[in-house]
């Protein structure tokens, strides 16, 4: 008779019922296993084979077949151990078959039948408890595992534990659900940030309404210590997005400490970035950098020296919100609603426009690293500031600016009044075009204000629409005032990098 047990297999953020039969024949003594496995699930028959040996049992002297079904989807990843292992002791009858097939299983074993972490728990936790199964998971998962809400969970550290359960002589607790803690670095203060008045303005506007930002400036101006300060000043994440969060990062094994996220993603990928890394896929289908950070901040330091087909293959989830990877045999969706933040200085050698320091090639030397931008990628980015070099005065100056702690609660009361408005939506950079009207009315004056600016700088319809959204979070940060009035319209044009620097 054969012995099944349910396992699952990764569609990136999708998830496939797989079904592990073994079957016990008599024969040439042989132990295969068929049905797409890759090389981690091909290996896993040495480590069964210890992890029983480490208990006392030996592998019967027959032929054994373990098949993966549905046999055409590949199986990637060392979570099918633990799933192989139960099915072998099953069709041994040293476990009941019947009891063994309500589970739902993941795990890898380690040669002495410990059970190790996997990535993907959260999720497979989830669809157990959708399709009324109970979940059997490794210990270190069991954190994660218990917030996918009323399911029965074993999360046992090792094979002995499993098994005493299942046979009723040592009662397995079930795990508490956990909040997990990155190892963060420690975030600075915006009040160490002197002056740049506006760079800070626009940072509070982008974290307020999840807007893209762009910075430009000379060296040393303070761009990346600006942005080293966003964290600081994101608001909290609400219980959908951080369940959302910690899908992704489950599948991408980066789940802390096996709990919950509880901070905003914050990714700042090095310029040196490949396009898998940077949107996903690659050789393992993994979720990439903008996926990461779902639901919070993407940062790109010295964005030109990016390559170009890379940055280019953002345009797309700027506007969807998902990274579609293609591969030969099937394409994997991620989710990736992200914000783009980006720093880079005007032209190769920083200085373009400070007669005293700018190169002999100005302003071609600026026109030259502009370039490595496209126009769409820029009509994307929502905010765009100057950050001048600040002055002596200011930097000798005693006093600091407004604190972190300050700025973060005016960015909460915007954010609360978007989703108490916006509903589903949430916030403001995530309406859609056909809900502006409905959602960011325009004061009279300040829709001429806006036509005009379309007519006269040749702006998209897509800038168009972005400006909108933005001045709608500029005046929820003063308050909400239900109509979007011309002052609020004027800052967020000033936004809009009008001036060409070449
Ligand atoms: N406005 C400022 N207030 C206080 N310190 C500053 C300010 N601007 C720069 N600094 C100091 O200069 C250092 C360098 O700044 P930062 O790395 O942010 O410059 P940058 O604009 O990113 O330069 P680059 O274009 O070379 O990357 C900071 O670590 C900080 O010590
Ligand atoms: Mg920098």
């Amino acid at each position: 008779m054969v012995a099944r047990i349910q396992t699952i297999a990764f569609h990136g953020a999708d998830i496939q019922p797989v079904d592990v039969e073994v079957q016990i024949s008599n024969g040439m003594p042989a132990f295969n296993i068929v049905g797409l496995p890759d090389k981690a699930v091909a290996e896993s028959k040495e480590r069964v084979r210890s992890a029983l040996h480490a208990l006392g049992i030996s592998l019967p002297a027959k032929r054994l077949t373990v098949n993966l079904a549905p046999a055409d989807v590949n199986k990637e990843g060392s979570h099918y151990d633990l799933p192989i292992a139960l099915g072998l002791l099953a069709a041994m009858d040293v476990l009941p078959k019947d009891e063994m097939e309500s589970y739902v299983v993941l795990g890898e074993l380690s040669l002495d039948a410990g059970i190790r972490a996997v990535a993907g728990v959260l999720p497979a936790a989830i669809h157990a408890a959708t399709n009324d199964n109970a979940l059997i998971c490794p210990y270190a998962c069991g954190g994660e595992a218990a917030w996918a809400g009323d399911i029965s969970i074993l999360a046992p550290a090792n094979l002995i534990q499993l098994i005493n359960h299942i046979k009723g002589t040592q009662m397995l607790a079930r795990p508490e659900a956990q909040v997990g803690h990155l190892d963060q670095k420690p975030v600075p203060d915006l009040a160490s940030v002197k002056g740049q008045e506006t760079a800070k303005r626009a940072l509070e506007i982008a974290a307020a309404g999840g807007h893209n930002l762009l910075m430009i400036g000379p060296p040393g101006s303070g761009k990346s210590m600006l942005a080293s300060c966003l964290p600081g000043i994101l608001p909290p994440l609400s219980s959908r997005e951080a369940l959302e969060i910690s899908m992704i990062h489950s599948l991408a094994g980066t789940l802390p400490e096996g709990g919950l996220m509880k901070t905003r993603p914050y990714r700042d990928p090095h310029h040196s970035a490949s396009l898998p890394a940077l949107i996903g896929g690659g050789n393992k289908v993994r979720p990439g950098e903008i996926s990461l950070a779902h639901h919070g901040v993407l940062f790109l330091d010295e964005l030109p020296e990016f390559a170009r087909g890379t940055l280019e293959a953002l345009r797309q989830p700027l506007e969807t919100g998902q990274a579609l990877i293609a591969r030969a045999n099937a394409h994997v969706t991620y989710p990736a609603r992200f914000q783009l933040v980006a720093a880079m200085n005007p032209c190769r050698c920083g200085y373009l426009g400070d007669p005293a320091q700018e190169c002999t090639k100005a302003p071609r030397c600026g026109a030259d690293y502009q370039d490595k931008l496209s126009g769409p990628l820029l009509d994307r980015m929502d905010i765009q500031v100057d950050v001048p070099p600040v002055s002596v005065n200011e930097l000798s100056g005693i006093s600091s600016g407004e604190s972190s702690a300050h700025v973060l609660a005016r960015v909460i009361r915007a954010r609360d009044i978007q989703t108490a408005r916006n509903k589903q939506a949430g916030i403001n950079a995530h309406l859609s075009a056909e809900s502006l009207t409905e959602m960011a009315p325009l004061e009279d004056k300040a829709k001429d204000l806006l036509s005009n600016a379309v007519d006269r700088l040749h702006l998209s319809a897509r800038a168009y629409h972005r400006l909108i959204r933005v001045a709608r979070t500029i005046a929820d940060l003063g308050g909400g005032a239900p109509l979007i009035a011309p002052a609020h319209m004027a800052e967020a044009l000033s936004y809009r990098r009008l001036r060409d620097t070449r």
